[in-house]
C-alpha cells in the first residue's frame, strides 16, 4: 500500500483546479438505469469510486466508456439488464446501493447486496427501504441481500416522510419515483447539491420533479425517460479541504469552479477563525487574516449545515488555533478516528461520544501516521503541512476514492508531498 510524505511547509500560493463532485457523479451515474437512451456526463472526476461505480454497472450490462482520460463518461444501458448487484463489489463502496432505486423502477424487481458497515459509522439502509415500501415496494432481506419487487410489477407515486434527511435515501427514491405511476412527494428530503445536480440531470432526461434543494420534493412519475448531457457540479469537499491549505500554512490560493453557495457555511467558520475567502469571477480566494487562527467550535449538520465531508480537515486546522475549540459530529457515530493519529503529531485533543475538544499548540510535529477514511486521510495531510518535520500517512488508498491527482494539486501551490510507492 502506498503512503504519502509531506514536510512541513511555508506559505502556499498559486491556483487550484477543483473537479466535479464525486457524491454527485456516483448518483448520476446509475441513473443511466433509468433509461434506454445514452447519458453523457462531463466534468467527472478521475477516482477509485467512479472506477468502481463503473465495475458495478458494467456488472448490471450498462455500457459505461470513459472517455478524455475519464473527465467524460458515456453511459448507456439499453437492452436487457441484469438486476442483481453483487456482494464483491457492493461492498467495496456503500454507494453502490444507489443502484436500487433504478434498477426498481426500470425492472420491477431488483436484489441488491448491503453495503455492511464501514469505518465511520453503521450506516443502516432502513430509510431507503421505507422509501421504496411507499412506492409499492416488497421489500425482504435474504443471505445479506435485498430482495426488492415492485407489486404488480410497477412502482406507485406516493407521499413520504424520510425520519432523518438522508442524502443516498432522497436520491434513491426520487431516481426510483421518476419512472412511478403518479405523484410522489418526499418530505424532509435531503437538501444537498448533489441532490440538485441529480434532479438537474434527471429533468434533462425529461423527469417532472419540483423543490430540488428544499425539503420537499414533488415528482410526477413520466413512462420513459431519455438521454441527456449534463455536468457534474464542483465537488464542494475537494473545494472545502484545498481552501483549509492557505488556512493552515499562510500564502494565498485561488480554487477555480469553487462558488460560496457550495460552502457558506463552512466559510463562514473560516472566517471566524481568521481566514478570508472572497468570491472571485473564476472561483474562491483564499488568504489568512493577520494573527493567529482563533478557535471556533463547529457542528456538523445536513446541508446547507457544515458538512461531516469537512470536519476532519477542519479539525487539523484547529489543531493550532489559539484556544479551544469543541466539534460536535452529529452525522456519523464514528467519524473522530483522525483525533489519536492527530495527538501522535502533537496535537490536543479529547474525545467523548459526538464531542471532541481541541486545544490548540503553537506547532504540530510530524510523524507517522494512519488514514482510516477518506478524510482523515487528507486531514493527516493537512496536519502534515502545517507541522515541524516530516509525516508519513500510510494507508492512503482510501485518499485516491476521493481526491484526483492529490499530490500533483498540492504541489502545485507549493507544498512538499509525494507519494511513496509500496
Ligand atoms: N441513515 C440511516 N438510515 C438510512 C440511511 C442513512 O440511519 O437508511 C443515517 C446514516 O447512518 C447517517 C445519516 O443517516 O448517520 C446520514 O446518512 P446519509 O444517508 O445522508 O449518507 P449517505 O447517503 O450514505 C452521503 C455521502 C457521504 C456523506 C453523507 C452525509 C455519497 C456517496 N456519500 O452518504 O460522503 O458523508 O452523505 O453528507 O453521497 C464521503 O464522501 O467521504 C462520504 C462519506
Amino acid at each position: 500500500m502506498d503512503s504519502i510524505l509531506v514536510k512541513g511547509n511555508g506559505a502556499l500560493n498559486g491556483v487550484i483546479p477543483i473537479a466535479g463532485a464525486k457524491n454527485a457523479c456516483l448518483t448520476l451515474m446509475p441513473a443511466t438505469l433509468l433509461s434506454e437512451e445514452p447519458l453523457t456526463l462531463t466534468n467527472a472526476p478521475r477516482l477509485s469510486d467512479i472506477a468502481t461505480m463503473t465495475q458495478l454497472l458494467r456488472s448490471l450490462g450498462a455500457e459505461v466508456a470513459s472517455l478524455q482520460e475519464g473527465k467524460v463518461l458515456a453511459l448507456a444501458s439499453h437492452g436487457s439488464i441484469n438486476h442483481v448487484a453483487d456482494y464483491e463489489i457492493v461492498r467495496k463502496m456503500r454507494a453502490s446501493n444507489l443502484v436500487l432505486g433504478p434498477l426498481l423502477a426500470r425492472e420491477g424487481h431488483a436484489v441488491v447486496s448491503l453495503p455492511g458497515g464501514c469505518a465511520i459509522g453503521a450506516r443502516p439502509m432502513d430509510l431507503h427501504i421505507h422509501g421504496l415500501e411507499a412506492l409499492g415496494a416488497e421489500i425482504e432481506l435474504k443471505d445479506g441481500y435485498l430482495h426488492a419487487r415492485a407489486k404488480g410489477g410497477k412502482l406507485r407515486g406516493a407521499e413520504l416522510t424520510l425520519r432523518m434527511a438522508s442524502v443516498g435515501a432522497t436520491e434513491n427514491i426520487l431516481m426510483a419515483a421518476t419512472l412511478a405511476k403518479g405523484t410522489t412527494v418526499i418530505h424532509n428530503a435531503a437538501r444537498e447539491p448533489e441532490i440538485v445536480d441529480l434532479a438537474q440531470c434527471l429533468r434533462k432526461m425529461g423527469a417532472q420533479i419540483e423543490g430540488e434543494g428544499t425539503s420537499r420534493i414533488e415528482i410526477q412519475g413520466v413512462d420513459r425517460l431519455g438521454g441527456a448531457t449534463h455536468q457534474v457540479v464542483t465537488d464542494r469537499i475537494e473545494l472545502g479541504t484545498y481552501m483549509l491549505a492557505p488556512a493552515i500554512c499562510g500564502g494565498e490560493v485561488e480554487l477555480l469552479g469553487g462558488r460560496m453557495n457550495l460552502v457558506a457555511a463552512f466559510a463562514e467558520k473560516l472566517d471566524e477563525a481568521g481566514v478570508s475567502v472572497v468570491e472571485t469571477a473564476n472561483g474562491l480566494k483564499v488568504s489568512r487574516k493577520n494573527g493567529r487562527l482563533k478557535a471556533v467550535n463547529v457542528t456538523t449538520e445536513p446541508f446547507p449545515g457544515f458538512p461531516t465531508d469537512l470536519q476532519a480537515q477542519m479539525m487539523a486546522l484547529l489543531c493550532t488555533a489559539e484556544g479551544t475549540s469543541v466539534l460536535e459530529e452529529k452525522i456519523f457515530e464514528n467519524r473522530f478516528m483522525h483525533a489519536p493519529e492527530l495527538l501522535r503529531m502533537g496535537a490536543q485533543i479529547e474525545v467523548h461520544g459526538g464531542h471532541a475538544t481541541v486545544t490548540g499548540v503553537e506547532k504540530l510535529r510530524g510523524a507517522p501516521v494512519m488514514a482510516t477514511d477518506l478524510r482523515a486521510s487528507v486531514s493527516l495531510i493537512l496536519a502534515g503541512l502545517a507541522a515541524e518535520g516530516e509525516t508519513v500517512v500510510s494507508r492512503v488508498y482510501h485518499l485516491d476514492r476521493g481526491y484526483e491527482r492529490v499530490e500533483e494539486k498540492f504541489r502545485g501551490i507549493g507544498a512538499h508531498i509525494e507519494r511513496i510507492k509500496a
